[in-house]
């Protein structure tokens, strides 16, 4: 029997995973979002991180659903320029953006116990940062919805080649759509430039991904995009726990 995409419910949506993908291999970017929201209407969220890729979802996502949710993990590390986007997409959107802080009393906690830059000390410790920053203020937003957005894609990153439109995010148990997991570089920042949709101005000194401001750096020519992001540690170990799977 076909599948009826339009018409499935939001609990029958994991089981046929593998076949909405199927249908998704022919449909486009845009095409599966109005798909997302048409199903999942305000039980879905977009996690933005102000990056490039957020920025194209966020456009589009307003044009097809202006009810569209967004949250935005401030870590209270970000650099300046990507609150200033945050600020600019907020008066250019006009929708409400959910910011998720960290909990006061495990920042206060780690920053006595190993001083304002821990990250640099151990791995170990780079990775309670990101639980406390990141990891855990995510569990938090995501507990309250059925499936959730991201900017992931495949060209990101060796760690990322498996991505897929629709997956099980099995350690939040929730649905998680990446409707950009085959874009490349370039169609990403040709529809920032043709959309005129607002972006982190650090892209243009030389910035390729961007996440909390004392763990990115700049890449030079010829590096791995992600390469700028906890630049000391190995390419392997690059991620902060947002994207983890069982
Ligand atoms: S990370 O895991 O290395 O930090 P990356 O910066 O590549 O992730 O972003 C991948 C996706 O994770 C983004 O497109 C976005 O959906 C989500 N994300 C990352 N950082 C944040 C953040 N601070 N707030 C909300 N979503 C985020
Ligand atoms: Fe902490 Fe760096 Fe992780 Fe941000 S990216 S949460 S500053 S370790």
């Amino acid at each position: 029997m076909t599948l009826d995409i339009e018409n499935i419910r939001i609990d029958n949506v994991k089981e046929n995973i593998e076949k909405l993908n199927e249908e998704f291999k022919v449909m486009s970017s845009k095409d599966i979002l109005n798909w997302a929201f048409k199903t999942f209407g305000e039980r879905i969220v977009l996690a933005s991180s102000l990056g490039l890729e957020d920025q194209v979802l966020t456009d589009l996502s307003v044009k097809l659903f202006s009810k569209v949710r967004v949250f935005v993990l401030d870590t209270g590390r970000l650099h300046q320029k990507t609150y200033d986007v945050l600020e600019e997409s907020m008066e250019k959107y006009h929708i409400k953006y959910e910011i998720l802080f960290p909990k006061l009393e495990d920042v206060q906690a780690l920053e006595e116990e190993h001083g304002p830059n821990p990250f640099y000390k151990s791995l170990e410790l780079r990775h309670r940062c990101c639980r406390i920053r990141k990891v855990e203020p995510l569990r938090r937003v995501l507990s309250r919805y059925d499936a959730w957005i991201t900017g992931l894609r495949r060209a990101q990153s060796v760690t990322r080649t498996e991505v897929k439109k629709l997956e099980w995010d099995d350690v939040n148990n929730i649905i998680k759509l990446n409707p950009l997991s085959d874009w490349t570089d370039k169609e990403v920042e040709d529809y920032i430039y043709e959309n005129d949709t607002p972006y982190n101005k650090l892209f243009d000194e030389g910035f390729t991904s961007i996440g909390c401001a004392p763990c990115t750096r700049p890449t030079k020519v010829g590096e791995h995009p992600r390469a700028g992001r906890w630049w000391w540690e190995n390419p392997e170990k690059r991620e902060c726990g947002l994207h983890e799977s069982h």
